[in-house]
């Protein structure tokens, strides 16, 4: 059975002052809840608090992003292994938000998955189609360019350290989501791609999680398909009492 994933994908919200509050009040609610893993993500200068609140909890601290590199001159980035140090277990990689605005492609996201994995982090990839794309029919051939190049070339080793979100870009903030049956039926298929990449227990193993206007009163019905391993949550997990409600979905 894959073990369920509720992760929180802050953004660009939630200072430290934020982030303490938000943990203080989500903390002592999730205190008996053992049938999911909770990763949050928040921007990268909440890390370090983000870690510092959530020790000895099930909650893991995820970024929102990192670069390929070791070390350089790469200004304004961030290496794994400054992450891994501040206590960092997860990545989130090549969300739509950073295909969209700052350029990343499927090339990128397999140098930063890579890097990712190899260097201790488990890696949130995210696929998804726009919208223009749904309407023609390419969805699921763009989804699995995405994959076969994003994530094509990994070790079996490796392979246990991703996991992949589909969010069909149309679904991201828009307050419309993706009903549970078009996220089942990609998440079916990105099965099927990492079975043909590699093999068919890699790909029952591999958990995939749905973003995209998850909110409370939509995770139960997302989380009754089979497929469907978790959700990446954007606007509601801003909120301790709607990601509560999020995580005890059942
Ligand atoms: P949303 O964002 O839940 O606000 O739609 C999801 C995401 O971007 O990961």
């Amino acid at each position: 059975m894959r073990r369920s994933i509720i992760a929180g994908n802050w953004k660009m919200f939630k200072t430290c002052a934020e982030t303490r509050a938000f943990f203080d009040a989500l903390i002592p609610e999730i205190q008996n809840v053992e049938h999911c893993d909770i990763v949050v993500a928040p921007p990268f200068t909440a890390l370090s608090t983000a870690v510092d609140e959530t020790e000895g909890t099930r909650v893991a601290v995820s970024a929102q992003n990192v670069h390929s590199e070791k070390e350089g001159a790469f200004t304004g980035e961030v290496s794994v292994r400054m992450l891994t140090e501040v206590g960092c277990t997860y990545t989130i990689i090549g969300h739509s938000e950073r295909r969209q605005y700052f350029g990343e492609t499927d090339e990128s996201v397999e140098k930063k998955t890579l890097a990712s994995v190899g260097g201790g982090l488990n890696a949130i990839v995210c696929v998804g189609e726009i919208l223009s794309e749904r309407d023609s029919g390419q969805a699921i051939e763009v989804v699995r360019r995405q994959v076969r190049i994003g994530l094509g070339r990994l070790t079996e080793s490796a392979l246990s350290h991703i996991i992949v979100a589909y969010e069909p870009v149309w679904a991201i903030g828009t307050g419309r989501t993706a009903t549970p049956e078009i996220a089942a039926e990609m998440h079916a298929e990105i099965r099927k791609i990492f079975a043909e990449i590699y093999n068919p227990a890699a790909a029952y193993a591999l958990r995939i999680l749905y973003g995209g206007s998850v909110k409370p009163d939509n995770i139960s019905a997302l989380m009754k398909k089979e497929d469907i391993d978790g959700a990446l949550v954007g606007g509601a997990s801003l909120d301790p009492a709607s990601f509560v409600r999020i995580i005890k979905y059942s």
